[in-house]
C-alpha cells in the first residue's frame, strides 16, 4: 500500500528518521555471525552451508555498484581489509564492465544495490560471470528484486521500501550488511575472536540509540544549511574510513540542493582543491576522534589559513572547538569502527536542510532517477 508521509515535509526527511528503526530491523533476531545470514531467499540445502564453502574458497573481493551504493562498498573495502584482512577492490560498475579487468576465480564478488535493478551493476554481475568468476554475493534492499536471484549469495537489507531519489537508510542498511560481511569473512579465516565478535555485536546493537543522538543534532544542522542555501560550491573532507563518507555527502548535497561539492581525502588537499578555498567556500570536515585526528587538524589549519569556512563534525572527545571561521558540531559519542553509519546522517541532514532552504524539489530532484533500469 501507500507508504506514508506522517509528521514529515519529504519522504527524504522521514527516511533519514527512519534509520535507527532500519538498522534495529537489520540486527532483529541476530545471535552471532552466522553464514545463514548471506543465504539470501529460498537458497536450498543446509542453512548458511553455500556462504560457508564459498568464504572459505575466495581470496579476495570485488565490490561493483553505482551511486550511493558503490560509496558504501568503498567504506566497507576498509573494514574488510582492516578487520579481515582480505584484499578487496571496489569499482563503479559501469566502468567494470566495459574495460579489460584480470579476472581471478577465486575472488567474491559483491554487488551493492538498493533496487536490485540497476542496469549498470547487473551487467557489471553478469560480465564477472562470463568472465567465470562464479561466486557472488549482494547486499540487496529488495528480495524479489533480479540482484537477489542472479547472486549465489545474498545479505537482504531491511530498510524498508526507499522513496526518496537521494538514498540515505538504504545506505545505512547497506553498511550494516557490509560490515556483518566483513566480520563473517573475518570469522572464516580465523580472525575473529570470541571476544571481539561480542565486542562488535554489542556496538551494533547500540547502533539505533546512538543514532537516534545524531538525529537529534538537528537543529544544530538547520542553522548550518542556513550558510550553506546562499553557497554555490562546497569541499567535504574526510580520511581514512571517513573518506567514503564525505563523498556521500557532497553527492547528497549535489543530488538534492544542486550545489556543486566535492569530496577529498583531506591529505590531498594541498595538491589542488586547497586553490579553490576562499571565504565563499564551505570547507565541511568529518573528524571522528581517530588515529588520522592530528593530520586532519593540520588540514583543517591550511584552510583557515586561507580564509575558508570551517564546519567541523567532531566527536565527542576530540578538542576542537567553535571559533572565527570554525563551526563545531560535536557528535554525542565516539563509535570506533562504526562510526561511517553516525557520521553520515548529519550529512544527510545538511543535505536536506540546505534543499529545503533552497526550495527544490527534494524526493524527486530534477534529472534523476530512483533506479537507473536502463543504460
Ligand atoms: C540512482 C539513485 C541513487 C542510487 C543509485 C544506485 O542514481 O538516484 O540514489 O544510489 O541509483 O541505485 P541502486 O538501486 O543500485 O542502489
Amino acid at each position: 500500500g501507500a507508504v506514508e508521509l506522517g509528521p514529515y515535509r519529504h519522504y527524504m526527511q522521514k527516511e533519514i528518521f527512519e534509520q535507527p528503526r532500519a538498522i534495529a530491523d537489520t540486527l532483529h533476531g541476530l545471535q552471532g555471525i552466522v553464514p545463514e545470514l548471506f543465504d539470501g531467499v529460498g537458497q536450498p540445502g543446509q542453512p548458511g552451508a553455500a556462504a560457508w564453502r564459498v568464504f572459505k574458497e575466495i581470496d579476495s573481493v570485488l565490490i561493483l555498484a553505482c551511486g550511493t551504493s558503490y560509496y558504501s562498498g568503498c567504506t566497507a573495502k576498509y573494514w574488510l581489509e582492516g578487520i579481515a584482512g582480505i584484499p578487496t577492490q571496489v569499482e563503479v560498475a559501469s566502468e567494470y564492465r566495459y574495460r579489460t579487468s584480470v579476472p581471478n576465480p577465486r575472488t567474491l564478488v559483491v554487488t551493492i544495490s538498493q533496487s536490485g535493478e540497476t542496469a549498470d551493476t547487473l551487467a557489471a554481475l553478469r560480465h564477472a560471470q562470463s568472465l567465470g568468476m562464479r561466486h557472488t554475493l549482494t547486499i540487496c534492499n529488495v528480495a524479489t528484486s533480479a540482484m537477489v536471484r542472479e547472486c549465489e549469495l545474498a545479505y537482504v537489507t531491511r530498510a524498508g521500501v526507499e522513496i526518496g531519489v537521494a538514498s540515505t537508510k538504504a545506505f545505512t542498511a547497506q553498511l550494516a550488511g557490509l560490515f556483518l560481511l566483513t566480520l563473517a569473512l573475518a570469522q572464516s579465516r580465523g580472525r575473529l575472536t570470541e571476544e571481539a565478535e561480542g565486542n562488535y555485536l554489542k556496538a551494533m546493537r547500540h547502533l539505533p540509540a546512538a543514532l537516534q543522538a545524531v538525529l537529534a543534532l538537528e537543529p544544530q544542522i538547520i542553522s548550518w544549511s542556513e550558510d550553506f542555501a546562499k553557497k554555490e560550491n562546497a569541499l567535504f573532507l574526510g580520511r581514512g574510513l571517513h573518506y567514503p563518507i564525505a563523498l556521500e555527502g557532497a553527492l547528497k548535497l549535489k543530488e538534492i540542493s544542486y550545489i556543486h561539492a566535492e569530496a577529498y581525502p583531506a591529505g590531498e588537499l594541498k595538491h589542488g582543491p586547497l586553490a579553490l578555498v576562499t571565504s565563499s567556500m564551505p570547507v565541511v570536515t568529518v573528524a571522528p576522534n581517530d588515529a588520522l585526528l592530528e593530520k586532519l587538524k593540520s588540514n583543517m589549519e591550511e584552510v583557515r589559513a586561507r580564509g575558508g569556512v570551517l564546519y567541523v563534525l567532531a566527536d565527542a572527545d576530540t578538542h576542537i572547538d567553535s571559533s572565527e571561521g570554525l563551526h563545531v558540531i560535536r557528535m554525542p559519542e565516539h563509535y570506533g569502527a562504526l562510526s561511517p553509519l553516525l557520521h553520515v546522517v548529519p550529512l544527510q541532514l545538511l543535505a536536506y536542510h540546505t534543499a529545503c532552504a533552497r526550495g527544490t524539489d527534494v524526493d524527486k530532484p530534477r534529472n534523476l532517477a530512483k533506479s537507473v533500469t536502463v543504460e
